[in-house]
């Protein structure tokens, strides 16, 4: 995809060169309408500077619409470092710590959290030269990873989108094919056992494929360039975006896509392929909520855990509101749920942090 600045409708690009390190990194601030923007920080190689680019903006405007559904006081924005190599030890500390003074000098425009990448530890050591982090550990004064929130999130958002779908959210026997088994599809996949799925699992990273499979013995493993076309009643992509296009949608075989990912749809117009070929989807800046609400709620909004739980699960019921909205305006579940974060963002006033 080429990177087209001109088609960007954001506030704020910062970029940077790492010149010990070598690396690129983008702070992409989408909007600040309803309150600081927050989003993660992905760490990742890229194929080249514009890729890292096209990414950081494109993942900036999904979490201004995420947090506008989810019904935080936050704006969006995302940050991408693009490094040439893993980095580790005091190489990562010492990158981590500049990036963290970027962070400080946008002034609280900005605020992060983890991502692709990026870890709990990472959000420490940002943690000791600016307070926009979020997730950092426990032990740090932060609230820790937010994944399992973001797994529990999407569990509940499978579940309401089997109801819709398919007139019933038991998950018992039905075959969930989920493509990432990282610090998300890692929970989720065992969440879903619990509920009696059928679960089929891959990942291109084969450790981590064999570690669930010790986990979880009944799992089947499938090959990576088999994920978008093997048979299952949900598609539960975790992993990277634009796995849903017009080369991978016509040999999808399942009846619902609902997973964690980030940016599914590589254009606007699959959300109308994947309806048209009678497939229920869940949009991912709708389901993959849980994180954020848990990040926000804890740490600035004073939420208690059971506050914070039924956030998460109430994805859910706005799935379903979503998808009875879709069907009454004969429009994809992707355009229903940009209309309600539309209307979030035009009418309601942004409120301030500590009240929601
Ligand atoms: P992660 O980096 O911990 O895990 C991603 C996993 O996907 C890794 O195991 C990796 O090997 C695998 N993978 C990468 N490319 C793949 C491919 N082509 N096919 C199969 N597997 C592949 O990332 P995490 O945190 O689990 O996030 C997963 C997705 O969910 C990302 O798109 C992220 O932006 C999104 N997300 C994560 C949230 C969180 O709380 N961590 C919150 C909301 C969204
Ligand atoms: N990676 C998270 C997302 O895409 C970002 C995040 C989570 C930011 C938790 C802050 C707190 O939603």
């Amino acid at each position: 995809m080429a990177l087209d600045l001109e088609g960007w409708d954001g506030e704020e690009l910062v970029i940077r060169r790492d010149a010990p390190t070598g690396a690129w990194i983008a702070i992409a601030i989408h909007s600040t309408l309803r309150g600081p923007a927050v989003g993660g920080t992905r760490i990742r190689r890229y194929p080249s500077v514009s890729d890292a680019l096209v990414d950081v903006l494109r993942l900036s405007g999904g979490m201004t619409v995420k947090n506008a559904v989810a019904g935080l006081p936050c704006g969006g924005a995302k940050a991408v470092i693009a490094v040439s190599t893993d980095l580790i030890g005091s190489q990562r500390e010492a990158l981590l710590e500049r990036y963290a003074a970027m962070i400080e000098s946008l002034g609280g425009r900005f605020d992060t959290g983890p991502d692709i990448g990026s870890t709990e530890a990472d959000m420490d050591v940002i943690g000791n030269v600016t307070e926009h982090v979020f997730c950092r550990s426990r032990a740090a004064g932060g609230s820790g990873t937010a994944s399992p929130w973001t797994a529990a999130g999407v569990l509940s958002g499978i579940r309401a989108t089997l109801r819709h779908g398919m007139g019933s959210e038991d998950l018992n026997g039905r075959r969930v094919l989920v493509q990432g088994l990282g610090e998300v599809g890692g929970v989720l996949i065992g969440l879903l056992h619990r509920a009696g799925a059928r679960l089929l699992l891959t990942d291109t990273d084969p450790a981590r494929v064999e570690a669930a499979m010790v986990r979880l013995p009944d799992a089947e493993a499938v090959p990576p360039e088999d994920a978008t076309s093997t048979e299952c009643d949900v598609f539960a992509p975790c992993a990277i975006g634009g796995i849903l296009n017009s080369d991978t949608i016509p040999g999808l075989r399942c009846s619902i896509v609902a997973g964690a990912a980030n940016n599914q749809l590589l254009e606007k117009a699959d959300a109308d392929r994947l309806r048209a070929a009678g497939i229920l989807y869940a949009p991912d800046f709708v389901i993959n909520g849980g994180g954020i609400i848990r990040g926000v709620g804890a740490e600035r909004l004073g939420w208690t855990d059971a506050q914070i739980d039924a956030r998460v699960e109430g994805i859910g019921e706005t799935l379903q509101a979503i998808y009875r909205d879709a069907e009454r305006l004969d429009i994809s579940t992707a355009a229903a749920a940009m209309r309600i974060a539309h209307e979030v963002l035009t009418a309601a006033p942004p409120i301030p942090a500590g009240i929601a």
